[in-house]
């Protein structure tokens, strides 16, 4: 059971109301499902679809988070929060710190199964919360809100947005030989899962020195992204980043 209380990210908590979603959204998720999962089976990290499984992940209904975090918070203590949208950066640091997971309710429309412009439940869920359910990644993920909340300079603070954006919404992993993808960005888009399995994207070696020098850029496919050969190694990244803020040298 969690003792933490929130201060910053409270006014964004939400309940989910299940019982509100109707029979086409439900239809809308399993499309979206539909869409790209065969694509991980083949392209996923095998602890996404690890993780995938011990949620209990429907395909065909949409994630009942009460649900998810029942099963979640027993193997790592991250839960998945229902929050009413995007999170100022000391709300989102603080829920990450105590392994919350401000996860959005809304789902896109049929219209735009491709795009949204803001997190949905389909890239939140589906992308990021089968992951969490590993142990190294999930340590990882509070290390990087802790580390965060505690940083008070936009600078470091944009440093360290590279980390996040290289691991937990663009990151891919070495494993046997190939190309595995564990990141949200890339698991919830059929566009950048074709784009970065098809060779359209450069794959260098992971080192926090070259992701910290690697600007994001949101608005095309990547054409450079970083692979790890296991997670340990974001783990030790996060804490090398840490000392060289607290050092000024970031
Ligand atoms: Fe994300």
């Amino acid at each position: 059971m969690r003792t933490e209380t929130l201060s910053a990210a409270e006014p964004y908590l939400i309940r989910q109301d299940y019982t509100a979603y109707t029979q086409e959204q439900h239809a809308v998720w399993a499309e979206l499902v539909e869409r790209v999962y065969p694509e991980l089976e083949k392209h996923a990290a095998r602890e996404y679809l690890e993780g995938f499984e011990i949620i209990g992940l429907q395909r065909d209904c949409l994630p009942h988070l009460g649900s998810i975090s029942a099963r979640l918070e027993p193997r790592t203590g991250w839960n998945s929060t229902p929050v009413s949208g995007f999170l100022p950066a000391p709300a989102f640091f603080e829920m990450l710190a105590t392994r919350r997971f401000p996860t959005t309710t809304w789902l896109r429309s049929k219209d735009s199964l491709e795009y949204t412009p803001e997190p949905d439940i389909f890239h939140d869920v589906f992308g990021h919360v089968p992951m969490h359910a590993h142990a190294v990644f999930a340590g990882f993920l509070e290390r990087y809100g802790r580390v965060c909340a505690a940083m008070q300079d936009d600078a470091v603070l944009e440093k360290l947005g590279r980390i996040f954006w290289y691991t937990v919404e663009f990151g891919v992993i070495r494993q046997h030989g190939e190309i595995k993808a564990y990141g949200s960005g890339i698991i919830s888009s059929q566009g950048e899962c074709r784009n970065v399995m098809s060779g359209g994207c450069a794959i260098r070696d992971f080192t926090l020195d070259e992701v910290l020098r690697t600007p994001v850029k949101v608005d095309e496919l990547h054409k450079l992204l970083f692979a790890v050969e296991s997670f340990d190694q974001i783990y030790d990244a996060m804490n090398e980043a840490e000392q060289r803020a607290m050092n000024g040298t970031l």
